[in-house]
């Protein structure tokens, strides 16, 4: 009798969990609104932990996951006062612009950097989301200097901005270009609209068209450094530096094309530019090294995938001009570039990924890839990965307020 009950029951629990309905997936609204909650939450705690050290900005946690802090002259500086700008955005408080105001401050001796190229990261993702939000003039002054510090590392007969001078891993190389520079061209896009002055995006887009030409393979993929020859411009070496291999796809490097040729078709309207952003796009989205929750391996040919670690700052970054991108492609290609970017989105935004409130260092998302070869920031939390996260919430809510 009891084993006949048995069965009756267990047919029944079968029947029902059969028929139950599937559980229902949150709305991608809900998912930015409570995310963007949750990096407001965190980003304050990050804030305040550092109140006492005003010359110090977030970058990482250490082996312990105690948070490890940088200068203003590290090439992240910048990231932490614009992830508080964007959240100040999407929730005006008092106390976010106070902090977004305090951290984009301990910024601003880098407007006379000279002596690399990421002076445009540092004060265009602070002081340029400082003014986008403000108009307060004194920041655009700054932007203004940060861009003539920027344009002395041009040189004409290469056609470029030269990205490292004297860093230990570029000694090899006359005059290296990383494919990470093309982000620095939004601030002088911004500036020759700004002071209306051709200098910069002369430069800017010299820059964007030299690298077209040099940076990429057939595929659309690209080499992390292209070095020149000083006296004749011509291509001296192409390398990497932070990538499995020369001729790998260092993922973050794929990430940054992406977004600059998307950026700078933006800014110029060539359609040379928003060729290049669909090629790289359809490099990265058709790459049988995607992982379906299309967040990458930290290089796209790293050899032990797929064991390799991932890399959520190259997914974040990826996530952010995939929407942007959606809004200048035809309208099939635009629900494809979407479709990805909301499964980026849902994954950054699950516990595979997001950290819980009060803990990784009060860095919002885990499971960055800074420099493989060189062994450091490996599976941790990157103050960039959640700059671009958080831009990316953002702009998808813009993209679905809008439709
Ligand atoms: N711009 C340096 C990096 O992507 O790690």
């Amino acid at each position: 009798m009891l084993k006949q009950l048995s069965i009756v029951i267990l047919a029944l629990a079968t029947l029902f969990a059969c028929t139950a309905p599937e559980p229902k997936e949150k709305a991608l609204e809900q998912v930015i609104n409570e995310s963007l909650d949750f990096a407001t939450h965190q980003s304050l705690l990050m804030a305040e932990s550092l109140k006492d050290q005003p010359d110090r900005l977030p970058q990482t946690i250490d082996d312990e996951g105690k948070l490890v802090t940088c200068s203003s002259d590290w090439w992240v500086s910048g990231f932490f006062p614009g992830v508080l700008w964007y959240l100040y955005e999407n929730n005006p408080s008092d106390s976010l612009k106070n902090w977004a105001i305090n951290y984009t401050l301990r910024v601003e001796d880098q407007k006379y950097t000279t002596d690399n190229h990421d002076v445009g990261f540092m004060i265009f993702c602070s002081f340029g989301n400082a003014f986008r939000l403000t108009g307060d003039s004194a920041y655009k002054e700054v932007i203004h200097t940060a861009s003539n510090s920027l344009i002395t590392r041009f040189n004409p007969t290469v056609g470029c901005i030269r990205s490292w001078d004297s860093a230990p891993w570029s000694k090899q190389w006359q005059f290296p270009v990383i494919i990470d520079n093309m982000m620095n061209l939004e601030m002088l896009e911004w500036s020759a609209k700004t002071f209306e002055d051709t200098t910069y995006s002369h430069i800017a887009e010299t820059h964007a068209n030299t690298t077209m030409e040099n940076h990429f393979r057939d595929d659309y993929s690209s080499y992390h450094v292209v070095s020149y020859d000083t006296i004749t411009g011509e291509v001296e070496r192409k390398n990497t530096a932070q990538g499995y291999s020369d001729d790998s796809a260092w993922a973050r490097g794929q990430g940054w094309g992406l977004y600059g040729y998307t950026m700078m078709y933006r800014e110029t309207g060539n359609e040379a530019y928003l060729k290049q952003a669909e090629g790289i796009a359809d490099f990265i989205l058709t790459h049988p090294n995607l992982p379906a929750d299309k967040i990458p391996y930290w290089d796209f040919n790293a050899p032990n995938i797929p064991d390799a670690k991932r890399d959520a700052s190259a997914g974040a970054l990826i996530c952010s001009a995939l929407i942007e991108l959606s809004g200048y492609v035809p309208a099939e290609k635009a629900k494809e570039y979407l479709a990805v970017a909301e499964t980026q989105l849902r994954s950054l935004s699950s516990p595979a990924y997001r950290a819980e409130l009060g803990e990784n260092g009060n860095f919002i998302l885990e499971h960055s890839v800074g420099h493989m070869p060189n062994g450091t920031e490996i599976d941790v939390p990157l103050t960039y990965a959640d700059y671009y996260y958080v831009e990316a919430l953002m702009r998808m809510k813009k993209k679905l307020a809008t439709n």
